[in-house]
């Protein structure tokens, strides 16, 4: 397994796989890897000869009162999954290697972005599209696989990759979950034994989206809300929408999207099922 350090020695690497004839499939991360990355490693396999995945805690994501500086990292153990697991190449930039300090140019999705996640986290989905197209451009990926627990940040891409032409097939691969039905997330470390207790409360608001006939987009809201508050969790958005669209919904149909987004403590956890 190739460890590259630096944009240019990336691209170096994957034209050399191009030369070779074999597909790349990418999976971009920010580390801290646990098993729902690894699936994501797993579903590239299936599509490409050779999956590089790259890891990288991208600082234009993170909003000034964020937790960029604290979020976890551990390159070693994630070096030694990505070996295990048969991967080709980890790039592992440094941020000095990414963004020059006078970087001015930047991606920036304008219909999507506003709303859920957007609300909260302004900028946060520019940093997302910036970084992702770079990786995009250095890599020259076939396919690249997110994950469908960040369900708005897989929108923003798929809307990117149309927009702009990126000739690159997007792959989203589903949550995976704890037995307690917690989706797998690298912020997940940050709970306390109590928090840890309360945050099941994200899954068990989205298992009641199912009981009973479909009702409301009003109702199911405020279910969702109910549950979440019962658990001990702070509610950001607790939203039934268009999955294409992301705009709220009030008829529920086959496909629509609910998703939550809950501060447990000061973590802040985020979940989604189609309906
Ligand atoms: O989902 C993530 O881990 C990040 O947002 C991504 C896509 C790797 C971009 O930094």
């Amino acid at each position: 397994m190739e460890i590259v350090h630096t944009p240019h020695a990336m691209t170096a690497w994957a034209q050399e796989q191009r030369h070779s004839g074999r597909r790349i499939g990418l999976v971009p991360t920010m580390g801290y890897l646990h098993a729902g990355h690894l699936s994501l490693v797993d579903e590239a396999k299936k599509n490409a000869d050779a999956v590089a995945v790259s890891i990288f805690v991208n600082p234009t994501q993170f909003g000034p009162n964020e937790d960029f500086a604290s979020y976890p990292r551990n390159a070693a153990c994630d070096v030694a999954l990505c070996r295990e697991a048969d991967v080709a190449a980890v790039f592992l930039p440094a941020p000095e290697t990414m963004y020059a300090p006078d970087a001015s140019v930047f991606v920036d999705e304008d219909v999507l972005c506003h709303g859920l996640c957007g609300a909260s986290r302004p900028g946060h989905f520019k940093g997302v599209c910036t970084v992702v197209a770079k990786l995009f451009n250095i890599v020259l990926p076939d396919v690249a696989v997110f994950g469908q627990k960040d369900f708005q940040q897989a929108a923003i891409i798929r809307r990117m990759v149309r927009d702009l032409n990126f000739p690159v097939s997007i792959i989203i691969a589903p949550t995976l979950r704890e037995p307690d039905g917690l989706a797998m997330s690298s912020r997940n470390a940050y709970l306390s034994t109590e928090e840890r207790r309360q945050a099941v409360g994200l899954s068990r608001a989205l298992d009641a989206l199912m009981e009973g006939m479909p009702p409301s987009g009003t109702v199911l809201r405020h279910r969702m809300r109910d549950i979440l508050e019962q658990h001990g969790l702070r509610v950001d958005y607790a939203e039934i929408v268009d999955a294409e669209t992301l705009t709220p919904v009030e008829k529920i149909s086959k496909g629509n999207v609910a998703l939550i987004a809950a501060y447990c403590g000061t973590t802040r956890l985020i979940d989604n099922r189609v309906l």
